[in-house]
């Protein structure tokens, strides 16, 4: 259980308590940490902090002065720093003043009148994903709804807007699952995939330097910063920063979602009885099983309402115990699929906030509204056999469904 005799005492309890938070989906754990640890200190990662309440990863999202976005995203260059020098994943990795402007780049392309005509392109990959479950018998049919269905979707959508082949899909979504996914793979296995993927975006570059066409690649080979043409190393990072940033945490949105349904046929049926209710739906999805955790480096030495945070320290941002905090959320422990009021920070808070938000809902509803279209009653085929993915980015990784 975690201490409570105060900052003395060695936290890293409290840091093994919120990452079974995570790993058992326990959000009650959160309420145990903000009543008696509300901001712990773990030895781990060469020091790191864990802020649970509302108000103070809000104030630390915000405070870029004392807390840096530099080398936040686990990139390559955990692996092998020459492969990716910081700054490479441009905006997420950057502070101001830069930051600004490397947002600016992407912001055109993630508004919201640009992401709605995707709309039939996400349906109809949805769509292709359900017909190649093949036959379904109702009460036999056991269907992998992360591996088989989430998994595949915003991979196959962010390469169309990137402009890459569709035949290319399966070659990669192989990449994309080798570097997200496999966190344990060895070590030169997973510098071999970073390779590859690198001299894969590079030949979709070129080909687009060659033949330049309408699509978010040739965007950014168009994009100036000031006067200055993006170097291809900032081009290349920024496609890595859209993968990384935009397909763990889609895929993991849809597959929490889909696992909330199957255990709440209620929801389904209201879901289908009023439409209307989706817009709030998708916000709660967001709220209650956020997927994202992110991270900042303490500047220099700071004190942080009594805690002495040291220069190069971690301070996590648990943006799903935010979403949970009483003091912030009225019934906050409680799924509410038509929760009106929900200012939920899954896409994250301050200057970093998600761009990719319009796009990532898009895909949420229309992967639940196709599922739940398509399927009449489902359910989890073994509760235990649902297998959730460890660390910063939380969503089932296996998820079989019991078609009825
Ligand atoms: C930033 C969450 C989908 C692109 C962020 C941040 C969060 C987040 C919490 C803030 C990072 C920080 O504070 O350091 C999510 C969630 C998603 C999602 C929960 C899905 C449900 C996407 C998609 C894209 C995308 C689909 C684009 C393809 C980005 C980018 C940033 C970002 C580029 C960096 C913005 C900046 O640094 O200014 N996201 N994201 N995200 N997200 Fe998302």
């Amino acid at each position: 259980t975690p201490s409570s005799d105060g900052p003395v005492s060695d936290w890293q309890t409290d840091f093994d308590h919120a990452d079974s938070a995570y790993n058992r989906n326990a959000p009650e754990i959160w309420d145990e940490l903000r009543s008696q640890c509300p901001v712990a200190h773990s030895e781990r990662y060469g020091g790191a902090w864990l802020p649970v309440t509302h108000e103070h990863v809000r104030e630390i999202a915000y405070d870029t002065d004392n807390f840096t976005s530099l080398q936040v995203v686990v990139t390559k260059s955990r692996i092998d720093p020459s492969l990716a020098p910081v700054g490479t994943a441009p905006p997420i990795s950057s502070d101001p003043p830069f930051h600004k402007h490397a947002r600016k780049l992407l912001l055109a392309p993630f508004r919201p009148d640009q992401i709605a005509p995707w709309e039939d392109e996400v349906r109809a990959i949805c769509r292709q994903r359900i017909g190649d479950f093949g036959d379904i018998e109702p009460g036999e049919t056991v269907i992998d709804a992360a591996t088989q269905y989430a998994q595949h979707i915003p991979p196959a959508v962010i390469s169309r807007m990137l402009g890459f082949p569709p035949e290319d899909d399966e070659k990669f979504r192989g990449f994309i699952h080798a570097v997200l996914e496999q966190v344990n793979l060895d070590p030169e296995v997973r510098r071999e995939t970073f390779v590859d993927l690198d001299a894969y975006l590079d030949e979709q570059i070129e080909d687009h330097r060659a033949h330049p066409r309408d699509d978010l690649t040739s965007y950014l080979l168009n994009a100036q910063i000031g006067d200055q043409q993006l170097s291809h190393e900032h081009v290349r990072g920024s496609i890595a920063l859209l993968l990384i940033a935009g397909i763990d945490t889609t895929w993991s949105a849809i597959g929490s979602s889909l696992w909330h349904l199957a255990q709440n046929p209620a929801d389904v049926d209201r879901l289908r009885a009023e439409p209307e209710l989706m817009t709030f739906a998708l916000e709660e999805f967001l709220r209650a099983y956020a997927p994202v955790t992110m991270a900042r480096l303490v500047r220099d030495d700071y004190d942080f309402h009594g805690r002495s945070m040291k220069a190069g320290e971690w301070v996590l941002l648990p943006f799903p115990a935010a979403n949970r905090d009483p003091e912030f959320i009225d019934n906050a422990d409680k799924f509410t699929i038509d929760r009106k009021e929900n200012r939920h920070s899954a896409f994250g808070l301050g200057i970093h906030r998600c761009l990719g938000s319009n796009l990532a809902r898009l895909e949420l509803r229309v992967a639940i509204e196709e599922f739940v279209a398509r399927f009449d009653s489902f359910e989890l085929a073994d509760p235990d056999a649902v297998r959730w993915s460890l660390g910063q980015i939380r969503g089932p990784r296996e998820l079989p469904i019991r078609i009825n």
